[in-house]
């Protein structure tokens, strides 16, 4: 999913770069994130060590001195942020990218840097750049010590399964290398992280920009006499134990070029599969064997972690894109409700009860959060009550999804264990998740098959149930004209009910209020309402604001094709205030009403309703006949 750009650090010469990967084959690789404050000289600290191991290419080095005495910061040294600053301007200008990985060695080890360029959007790059990553290198400006964004960060390291850190105290050339500071600084991380379950933390005290302890010891800081970051960084013992675990195959599609060929394709997740070898597909427990192991270069007998192949099986079962095969011994959990952690990068808050895409490694299920049990304050790491879950925020979350999906916790699996979530209308990546454990109650709730149907109901009735969803802004007209249409309907034998948001809220709804997240409740459960009318066969008219896409999205989606009709009842606001029948417009314009919808609460204009009732003009009963005609055309009454 992510684009790479790998920063190969050799003569461009093809030669050359064989002779370097062959060379870096066979030493092991470590994986690692940068992340802290802005203006902590993360840039810098990448380019110095890009750098000092002296893998920067020939020219972009000369370039980089010509704009250091252009554009630097640092008087005659050569500016090394801008290296890293460069590409990143590179890659403005047209490769869109989230995370670069940047591509490095020394005689000891490889190394694969995620950089996690923007400020802005600095958590949902770091959550995405951290999910591979072994170590994270916190930086902290030894002149502001720890701030939020350094706690923010290593609780978001933590959560998302990074089991090293290395506190790395920058700028220390400018506290006069000071080691009271060193001591504060570290004693004050050490204070703040014990509870969030790293395996070691590494102090180091440097200086990204003059190269203080990053490559080799300095002599500025005798009082330290730990690695530099790189020394620690080479030895530093993180073999992953992925291979030891039990088998997980995540399918990303069926290979089926001929009809004699059927073959599985994937990348192995977790553990390690043989010919012969048992597996079963997690969500039905089918059992089988494999029969062929192919690759592009050909058969194999064995394949592990990390490894894309195709299996063939030697039974013809039902395997689809987003299930896996596993270790017949040690299954995945298959549930449609889970527990998580989840961090949250998008602008708009996280909404309980919203409909959102929760996407695994490759399986994909319409996902509502049925319960945000907390959220992480995150300089005391208590459990605060919450509605929702703004920007760069950490929560426990309880899902409720559409359909079982097969998982493991995070604690098992980082792979198997995690998700994204996906917003339905825009397609943006919002939030990660990290899974806590399944939710069993759903496997105590059958569904009760009755015996009277749907469609007994409604043949019952002489008619097909419909749910007619009026949205507008308050005082558009949608209660007096889906009150209209009702007496019409009702008059020629039709059996029917309204909805209506002022009369709703009177009861069921009465604990609910005009703030975003309570708001997308009132429709949800109205939604819930209107479907079980028409499941008893009626014509329901529902009149709400209903002022979000999503919801109304969500609402369509309950229904089966054809029963919900959005009916857009399109007044301005200046007429709408204008009218103001209940003289809240009057009210809320003084700022006596607050979240008002159209004043200081959105309102999101249907896109594609199935009818745009323009009101201005038009008598209310001009309009609910103009409906009745429609509804009898298109055969619902
Ligand atoms: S919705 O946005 O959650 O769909 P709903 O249709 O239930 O709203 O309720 C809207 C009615 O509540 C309005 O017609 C109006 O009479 C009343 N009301 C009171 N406060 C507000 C407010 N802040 N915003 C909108 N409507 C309000």
């Amino acid at each position: 999913m992510l684009d790479v750009t790998e920063t190969i650090p050799l003569e461009a010469d093809a030669g050359g770069i064989r002779d370097y990967l062959a060379l870096q084959e066979n030493k092991t690789l470590l994986r690692f994130l940068t992340c802290g404050s802005v203006d902590d000289g993360k840039s810098t600290l990448i380019g110095r060590l890009l750098y000092d191991t002296k893998l920067i290419f020939e020219d972009q080095l000369a370039a980089l001195e010509k704009d250091s005495k252009k554009h630097g910061t640092t008087g005659e040294d050569i500016d090394l942020a801008l290296l890293v600053d460069g590409l990143e301007a590179e890659r403005e200008q047209g490769i869109t990218i989230d995370v670069a990985y940047r591509f490095f060695a020394t005689p000891k080890r490889k190394f694969i840097v995620a950089d996690t360029p923007g400020h802005e959007q600095y958590t949902r790059n770091m959550a995405t750049g951290a999910s591979t990553a072994d170590v994270a290198v916190v930086l902290v400006d030894a002149r502001q010590g720890i701030l939020p964004q350094t706690r923010r960060h290593s609780i978001i390291a933590s959560l998302l399964g990074i089991r090293h850190v290395v506190l790395a105290v920058n700028k220390i050339d400018l506290v006069d290398f000071d080691e009271a500071v060193f001591a504060g600084i570290v004693a004050d991380y050490r204070a703040f992280a014990k509870d969030l379950g790293f395996a070691t933390i590494q102090p180091i005290p440097m200086s990204a920009r003059y190269g203080d302890n990053v490559t080799r010891a300095s002599a500025n800081t005798p009082w330290y006499t730990g690695q530099s970051l790189i020394g620690y960084l080479e030895t530093l013992d993180v073999e992953s134990d992925l291979r030891d675990k039990p088998f997980r195959f995540p399918v990303q599609y069926v290979n089926r070029p001929n009809l004699n060929f059927r073959g599985f394709a994937g990348t192995v997740a977790s553990g390690e599969i043989g010919v012969g070898d048992a597996v079963v597909v997690a969500k039905s427990g089918k059992p089988s064997r494999v029969k062929r192991i192919a690759t592009y270069d050909g058969d194999r007998e064995r394949a592990g972690e990390g490894e894309a192949v195709t299996l063939v099986l030697e039974d013809e079962i039902e395997v689809s894109r987003g299930n896996m095969l596993v270790a017949p011994d040690a299954r995945p959990h298959v549930a449609d409700q889970l527990a998580a952690n989840v961090v949250w990068f998008d602008e708009h808050p996280l909404m309980p009860g919203r409909m959102y895409i929760l996407r695994t490694e490759t399986d994909e299920v319409s996902a509502t959060v049925s319960h945000l049990k907390h959220r992480v304050n995150i300089h005391n790491f208590a459990h605060e009550a919450a509605k929702c879950l703004d920007l760069n925020e950490v929560g426990v979350c309880n899902f409720s999804l559409q359909a079982p999906i097969a998982f493991d916790t995070f604690a098992e699996n980082r792979t198997t264990g995690s998700f994204v979530l996906i917003d339905r209308l825009t397609n943006a990546t919002v939030g990660a998740g990290m899974i806590l454990h399944p939710l069993r109650r759903a496997a105590n709730i059958h569904w009760q098959a009755l015996d009277v149907t749907k469609a007994s109901r409604a043949e019952q009735k002489h008619q097909k149930p419909a749910v007619l969803w009026f949205t507008g802004l308050s005082g558009s007209g949608k209660s007096t004209i889906a009150n209209l249409l009702e007496k019409k309907l009702h008059a020629s034998g039709r059996h029917t009910y309204i909805l209506d948001g002022d009369n709703v809220r009177h009861g069921l709804n009465r604990d609910l209020g005009f703030t975003e997240e309570d708001r997308v409740e009132n429709i949800r459960r109205v939604s819930e309402v209107a479907r079980l009318m028409a499941d008893a066969g009626l014509i329901v008219l529902v009149s709400f604001i209903s002022p979000f896409r999503a919801e109304r999205r969500m609402a369509r989606d309950m229904m089966p094709e054809g029963e919900f009709v959005e009916v857009f009842v399109d007044t301005p606001f200046e007429e709408c205030a204008k009218r103001d029948p209940k003289g809240l417009y009057a009210r809320a314009l003084k700022g006596e009403i607050k979240n008002f919808t159209g004043v200081d609460s959105p309102y999101e204009e249907p896109e594609r309703a199935d009818i745009h009732l323009r009101t201005v003009g038009r008598e209310p009963e001009e309009l609910a006949d103009e409906l009745e005609a429609w509804l009898r055309e298109k055969g619902y009454c």
